[in-house]
């Protein structure tokens, strides 16, 4: 199976990656690594740091002549903000008293990580918890979209709300819910949504086509990669009004998959799911707390008759075989059902504030504190929106390796074409 380890801190030289089971004679485009670690470092409300670092990729090992070779793959992506932590993060110069942190950070791992490791510096937790460690996952799932582009496979993502700008439903009371609710189209299909409906849809689930030529762009022309112009506004002024007040803010993140053939996963076995292991690949990026596929949370409030996605079939269409819904996003007993597959998640506000609003208490002495302040994001959606497309691509890269698996890219290719074209 593809799979791929990371290390580094946060403050470190960089970070490092090992791809195992990567095909062979895949075509590396590394602008487009690039473009996509830009992605992840821009968006309206990230902090001081990204302004220090244009993450790059440089290939240590398994590329050579522009070629995947099929050995492991190995990169470096180098903190440019080494320079300014080289004293406190040196490997051997013993570390100060003074600059040593007691006080974990309510909402990080500080306070387990340093219990669990036995530490007194919680800094030894923290460099390593950090979401600098997202760049690694970025590069990994652009590799994976690369392959994939091979057999029209493409990703896209997006913003769909930050905190509470737009959406008048975390408001409103229960029975303004269901009229609201009552009032929605009966059944929905991908791309025909009008923005009116975005407030309440927003807060359940994407519905919307993240590879319709208009959003499309929407999405690159916006600083907090939105699909909707109409909540840009809203957003940022919600956003202004975080960084002034020393809070944070989270918000809902999209992403889809195009070109996914029927059958990857199975339903055989429990972990051999795909919507299984895409929940774990999404999950465990830092902040994000939950995951839905498809219409997720939003299934529990409909019919049978709603919820579910019938099957037409017609010559013209690509496999013969088509939904004019995609409640199921895409996945259906653990397998891609030929359809967009589309997961929506919500990240949790930055757990590092600028002001001391958390209480905590110093490990060493139990004495009660206020956490402490680490230079920080205020808001993080946006970047976090490149990271979730990453882990989709990794999760359907494996899947699609496992069905039409070989060591190099032509022989994956007679494989695919035999299975397409039966
Ligand atoms: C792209 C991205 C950037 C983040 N930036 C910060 C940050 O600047 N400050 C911070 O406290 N947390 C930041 N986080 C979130 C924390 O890393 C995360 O909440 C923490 O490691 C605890 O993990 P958990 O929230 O998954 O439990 C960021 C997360 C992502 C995905």
């Amino acid at each position: 199976m593809l799979r791929f380890l990371t290390a580094g801190e946060s403050h470190g030289k960089g970070l490092v990656t090992i791809i195992d089971n990567f095909p062979a004679g895949v075509k590396i485009d590394e602008d487009f690594i690039n473009v996509k670690l830009r992605l992840r470092q821009s968006g309206y409300g990230r902090g001081a740091r990204q302004k220090i670092e244009t993450d790059k990729i440089e290939f240590l090992s398994g590329v050579r002549g522009g070629l995947t070779t099929g050995s492991p793959i190995s990169f470096f992506i180098k903190n440019k903000d080494y320079e300014n932590w080289r004293d406190r993060m040196d490997a051997y110069k013993p570390v100060s008293e003074e600059s040593k942190i007691h006080t974990p950070r309510p909402g990080h791992a500080d306070f387990a990580g340093s219990i669990k490791f036995g530490l007194d510096d919680i800094r030894n937790v923290l460099e390593r918890s950090s979401a600098r460690e997202t760049a690694s996952r970025v590069a990994v799932g652009a590799i994976c979209q690369i392959l994939l582009k091979n057999f029209g496979i493409e990703f896209a993502s997006a913003v769909l709300s930050i905190g509470w700008a737009g959406i008048e439903t975390a408001e409103i009371s229960a029975s303004e819910k269901e009229k609201q609710a009552e009032n929605r189209p009966e059944k929905k299909v991908q791309g025909e949504k009008k923005s009116s409906e975005l407030s309440y849809d927003a807060y359940f689930s994407s519905g919307v086509n993240l590879f319709d030529e208009i959003i499309m762009r929407n999405i690159e022309n916006s600083e907090l990669r939105m699909p909707y112009n109409k909540l840009e506004e809203k957003t940022k002024e919600l956003i202004d009004k975080m960084k002034a007040e020393g809070d944070t803010v989270g918000g809902l993140i999209t992403a889809q998959a195009k070109g996914v053939p029927v059958g990857l996963g199975s339903f055989t076995q429990w972990d051999e799911k795909l919507d299984a292991h895409i929940a774990m690949s999404i999950m465990s990026i830092q902040a994000i707390k939950s995951v839905e596929i498809g219409a997720g949370v939003k299934s529990a409030y409909l019919k049978g008759s709603e919820c579910h996605d019938s099957i037409y079939y017609k010559k013209e269409e690509s496999d013969g075989f088509y939904r004019k819904t995609d409640n199921a996003g895409g996945i259906e007993g653990g397998m891609s059902n030929g359809e967009m597959i589309s997961v929506t998640c919500a990240m949790k506000p930055i757990p590092t504030l600028m002001k001391p609003y958390l209480d905590t208490v110093d490990l060493k002495t139990g004495e009660a504190k206020k956490a402490f302040l680490e230079r920080s994001d205020v808001c993080a959606v946006p970047a976090a929106s490149i990271v979730v497309e990453s882990a989709l691509a990794f999760s359907i890269c494996c899947f699609f390796l496992k069905k039409f698996g070989g060591d190099g890219l032509d022989e994956i290719k007679r494989n695919y074409e035999g299975y397409v074209k039966k």
